[in-house]
């Protein structure tokens, strides 16, 4: 739902690399076109090297929207044109963001050259613009604080398994925008999405959710949005991994311990 209150002031960084988005930011200040104050620039060498980690710590800390800079594509300083392995992780992780509820367009990723200071400037605008319409982190998606933390906490579980997933199985062969553009927006790459990510995702929510209590499955769907039927196939193989237990008494999952 948009954010009604025209006062608020996003918590914006940008993560820019260093060989063009940074040169651009650069001329964007030399040349005295104007953008937000409360935008606050990181540089690091190359886009790719921006890890799902940052982004996730970030948000943790109460960020309401990442920008991520670099060079525009085939144009990368390093010859394994890095830039595009921030193309593939961005698009992950928007979907990763939309699993959780949390709103996609707080993450947005641009090129920019050193030439392009005006194209900086617009972009700044128009995103701290967006973000002023979407309103703060959480309390727009209608998610409270705890469970927010919660599920970056789920999602901060499996990052080693979608780091492999996006090198092993999301794997764009041809090094261009066209063929990245037609990947990332094809239904293949939802389908893989879902098959290999998402349901790691929904156990990790399912596991960090019980390791404060022990739940019922109604009461997991309920705190989680899953139907019970999608809640058992989870406990299923959580418990075939020996990570859940049910106790017979209660008739609630809980984690095995140690585990
Ligand atoms: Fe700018 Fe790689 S050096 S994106």
């Amino acid at each position: 739902m948009p954010h009604s209150n025209q006062t608020f002031q996003p918590k914006i960084i940008g993560i820019i690399c260093n060989w063009c988005c940074y040169g651009g930011a650069d001329l964007c200040g030399v040349s005295r076109f104007q953008y937000p104050p409360h935008i606050r620039l990181i540089r690091v060498m190359c886009s790719a090297r921006v890890d799902l980690l940052h982004i996730l710590r970030a948000y943790t800390n109460g960020i309401d929207g990442i920008f991520i800079g670099g060079c525009h594509l085939c144009d990368c300083h390093y010859v394994t044109n890095g830039n595009f392995n921030a193309y593939s992780m961005v698009q992950v992780c928007k979907k990763i963001l939309e699993h959780i509820g949390v709103f996609p367009s707080r993450l947005k990723l641009e090129w920019v050259s050193a030439g392009e200071g005006i194209r900086f400037a617009n972009f700044m605008n128009e995103y701290s613009d967006e973000l002023v319409k979407l309103g703060p982190l959480g309390k727009s998606e209608g998610i409270d604080d705890q469970t927010l933390a919660f599920k970056f906490e789920a999602v901060k579980k499996i990052l080693p398994y979608v780091k492999l997933v996006l090198t092993q199985r999301l794997h764009v062969p041809v090094r261009t925008e066209e063929a990245y553009h037609a990947f990332f927006s094809s239904a293949e790459f939802d389908r893989l999405f879902d098959e290999l990510i998402a349901h790691k995702l929904d156990i990790s929510l399912i596991t960090t959710l019980l390791e404060k209590k022990s739940l019922s499955t109604g009461e997991i769907a309920g705190s989680l949005g899953l139907k019970p039927s999608e809640v058992s196939q989870y406990i299923i193989d959580s418990s075939r991994q020996g990570l859940v237990r049910y106790d017979v008494n209660t008739k609630q999952y809980g984690l095995v311990l140690n585990k």
